[in-house]
């Protein structure tokens, strides 16, 4: 059976009835739509089972609790992982800002971190308020021309010294999938933790730890067509209970008295506060379904697609693509400079046609420097996306350059 975006699409509410008519909604990459199934799941939660969780007795706190736990254990099988392992945060930022200042806390002056230079902020800058705190030492993976990771030169970047290597699973900027498995090779000869950011990269799929090799995976929901306010850290058992908690208050305690605290056993030891829990359960109904979907057939689709507008966007005067625009090795996300147009324009130019694209330095400002451009305007697809948005969205870039040109 072939893949029928339009019955995905049809899923959900705000792509079947768009406000203000007409919508082709290209910038899943910033925030992917959200489907019924999700919405119906944290409403039933909300109107069947909504308390606090991990501190009542009566039965609907007992019903939060089973929710929250089995919302845990749901988003451990989509990374075939253990729930001790997972720990829900506010998103991808959250769960790196957390191995910054927890893992972080291990490491000592002179210590190396290897990052790339196409990490989005939120996996450069941790690390950067991380250096000055512990007079660390940051290193760079370069971007080829063609927006891949240059890795001819890892082996001499990763040296004795080298603690950690976190890089995006896949550019939100260029689309390019890292060689994940030739780095975490390279974090394994030194003895090096391999942190990947998988914000683009879990919304296609259940996602295998232990076949990345990596030791922290971090992703948001609002992505893999869930809520906002709510992602993941996967960590390894055994790093995770070396880790100290961050945040202190209720639900992350074993015991308190005014002298001290001793802290709860990981993950609750990371997660102080009330936590997001309807969001939680939003999120295990947005990876099942996910899980549910065809997905040799998706990212066909999503290839095909992808592939159509690589082919035909370079046709528009003054048009470039910044990343790769050929192979298998990258997702839904194209990027483009129309040569003297600023990409805010443009992006207003296209919403006028009903295209909704993201443009701006896409939280990747030293991508931006290396390619030399204060910003690019970005395409991004989803199942839900059919070859009409792709049209569209050629059709309104060629009119924005002969307006702009
Ligand atoms: N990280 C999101 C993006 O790439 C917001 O658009």
């Amino acid at each position: 059976m072939s893949f029928d975006p339009a019955r995905v699409r049809a899923e959900f509410p705000l792509l079947a009835d768009p406000p203000g008519g007409r919508l082709h909604y290209l910038d899943s990459a910033a925030t992917a739509q959200v489907p019924q199934a999700v919405l119906d799941a944290m409403a039933a939660h909300d109107t069947r089972a909504r308390a606090n969780v991990d501190r009542g007795v009566y039965r609907l706190a007992e019903a939060a609790s089973a929710a929250y736990a089995g919302a845990r254990a749901r988003v451990a099988r989509y990374l075939g992982a253990d729930p001790g392992e997972v720990v829900f945060t506010s998103g991808t930022t959250a769960a790196i800002n957390l191995v910054a200042q927890s893992f972080g806390r291990s490491l000592k002056p002179g210590d190396e971190i290897l990052l790339t230079q196409a990490e989005h902020h939120s996996n450069l800058v941790p690390w950067q308020m991380l250096r000055e705190a512990r007079g660390l030492r940051l290193k760079f993976i370069p971007v080829a021309d063609d927006g891949r990771l240059d890795l001819g030169a890892l082996d001499s970047l990763v040296g004795p010294r080298c603690r950690l290597i976190a890089l995006g699973q896949c550019s939100n900027v260029t689309g390019a999938v890292a060689d994940v498995a030739r780095v975490a090779a390279a974090a394994r000869a030194v003895g090096a933790k391999l942190l990947l950011d998988g914000a683009q990269g879990a919304p296609r799929g259940p996602q295998d730890m232990k076949a990345l090799g990596c030791d922290f995976y971090a992703f948001s929901g609002h992505k893999c067509f869930g809520p906002t306010g709510v992602g993941v850290l996967w960590a390894k058992r055994e790093i995770l209970e070396s880790m100290p908690p961050v945040w202190g208050g209720g639900g992350m305690i074993r015991s308190v008295a005014l002298e001290g605290f001793t802290p709860a056993p990981a993950p609750e030891r990371f997660e102080a506060g009330t936590p997001p829990i309807a969001q939680a359960v939003g999120l295990a109904a947005a990876l099942d379904w996910i899980a549910a979907l065809d997905l040799p057939a998706a990212h066909a689709h999503e290839a095909a697609l992808t592939a159509r507008a690589l082919s035909r966007l370079p046709a528009v005067p003054g048009l470039r693509i910044v990343g790769p625009t050929e192979g298998d090795n990258r997702i839904g996300v194209v990027s483009f400079d129309l040569r003297g147009v600023h990409t805010h324009d443009v992006a207003q130019a296209l919403d006028s046609r009903g295209v909704a694209v993201r443009g701006g330095h896409h939280c990747a400002q030293p991508l931006m420097d290396r390619f030399g451009f204060m910003g690019v305007t970005r395409a991004s697809f989803a199942p839900y996306n059919t070859t009409d948005d792709v049209d569209a969205l050629l059709a309104a870039v060629a009119e924005a350059a002969r307006i702009f040109g």
